[in-house]
């Protein structure tokens, strides 16, 4: 087990043509994975998450701050003297060799005796159900029983870190489930530090201790996912947690000090904070819907009611803004029903609408 620090660390890619330095990819990144963890790098499409892990890796150089791992600078530290093994989402198995081959070859090549490596294929084989086909090749495999071989062969490195990146992204959605459902077995009976990448909040929900998420190279929040989802330290966190996302929208400070969406019968007290103008967001399932008189101005129109099963999701237009509410089973509104949206001062979130960060409130009833 490994404890892997990041500090300040930031990756620039080469140079502009004029020799000015490029921008940065990702930029400022300070925080700690404990030994044993198992976190989680989230954010969208080109955030950095892959140029991180890779950091992390030694797979490409940190262009500044530093990376420790157990408190030692690994800067000068070649890839395979970290002691980390890679799962990658297309598997990077070698086509040529039997799946055997394929988890005995790190072995191998690191010298390890032939007697020893015999028992770790084998138990990493059984651990993950693919004895059956250990002497097929990958492309008589399915995509599934691919990233199997890869877990295992990541696993009989017995080392201390387990990088993966987006390892389960190339599976359809039930084996997508099934397999997130086993890694977190396999980290909990390993217990190995293990770093996540990946774009989906789900998996980053379910898998992780800690979940540190990033948008456009930056550290957005690190923390547990209970505090992602409770707590999101911007308000990029809070729409990009959750599903379906959270509504968010600038309320304005009225006489009486409540907060409102223009135009609307929408208001909430939200005690003192000191701005004109707020971010105000509440997640869909944490509020409640109440029909009004038809032809009441000011309410909330339904759009549409797409019902789930066991439960349903309303959108509403209230003012210049939509809004998505979940209701219990099939709801009782239809399209064109005026409504109000009921929601309470403490599911409420605020976000400074300058620099996006939450606006902590203490306890609020
Ligand atoms: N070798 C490289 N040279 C130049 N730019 C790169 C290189 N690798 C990545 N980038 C750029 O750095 C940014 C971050 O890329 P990265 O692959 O780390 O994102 P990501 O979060 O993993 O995205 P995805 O979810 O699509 O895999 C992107 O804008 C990408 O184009
Ligand atoms: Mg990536």
């Amino acid at each position: 087990m490994a404890q892997i620090e990041l500090i300040s660390v930031g990756k620039v890619y080469g140079k502009t043509r004029r020799g000015k330095a490029a921008e940065n990819t990702v930029s400022d990144l300070t925080y700690v994975i404990e030994s044993g963890h198992f976190v989680s790098l989230l954010g969208p499409s080109g955030c950095g998450k892959t140029t991180t892990l890779n950091m992390i890796a030694g797979l490409e150089d940190v262009s500044s701050g530093e990376i420790l791992i157990d408190g030692r600078k690994v800067d000068d530290l070649e890839p395979d003297k970290r002691d980390l093994a890679f799962v990658f989402q297309d598997y990077a198995l070698y086509p040529h060799m039997s799946v055997y081959e394929n988890i005995a070859f790190g072995l191998r090549m690191r010298k390890v005796p032939k007697h020893e490596i015999e028992t770790r294929v084998s138990d990493s084989a059984s651990r993950l159900d693919i004895r059956s086909v250990l002497k097929s090749k990958p492309k008589q495999l399915s995509g599934g029983q691919c990233q199997r071989v890869a877990l295992a062969r990541a696993i009989a490195r017995r080392p201390a870190v387990f990088l993966f990146d987006e390892p389960l992204s190339n599976l359809d959605a039930l084996l997508r489930d099934q397999t997130r459902s086993e890694l977190k077995l396999l980290h909990r009976e390993l217990g190995a530090t293990s770093v996540y990448v990946t774009h989906d909040q789900e998996e980053a929900m379910t898998l992780s201790d800690r979940i540190v998420v990033m948008s456009r190279g930056r550290l957005e929040q690190f923390g547990t996912p209970f505090e992602i989802y409770h707590e999101p330290a911007t308000e990029f966190v809070a729409s990009f947690v959750g599903k379906p996302r959270m509504n968010l929208f600038t309320a304005l400070r009225t006489k009486n000090g409540r907060y409102t969406l223009p135009g609307t019968t929408f208001t909430v007290d939200l005690g003192e904070i000191g701005l004109d103008r707020v971010r105000v967001g509440f997640r869909p399932e944490e509020c409640e819907l109440r029909v009004v008189e038809p032809g009441t101005h000011g309410h909330g129109v339904v759009r549409s009611v797409e019902p789930l099963g066991n439960v349903s999701d309303v959108l509403i237009t209230l003012g210049d803004q939509q809004f998505m509410v979940r209701v219990p089973g099939f709801g009782t509104c239809a399209p064109g029903d005026r409504v109000d949206i009921i929601t309470t001062r403490a599911r409420i979130h605020c976000f400074d609408p300058t620099t996006f960060l939450r606006i902590s409130r203490g306890r609020v009833s």
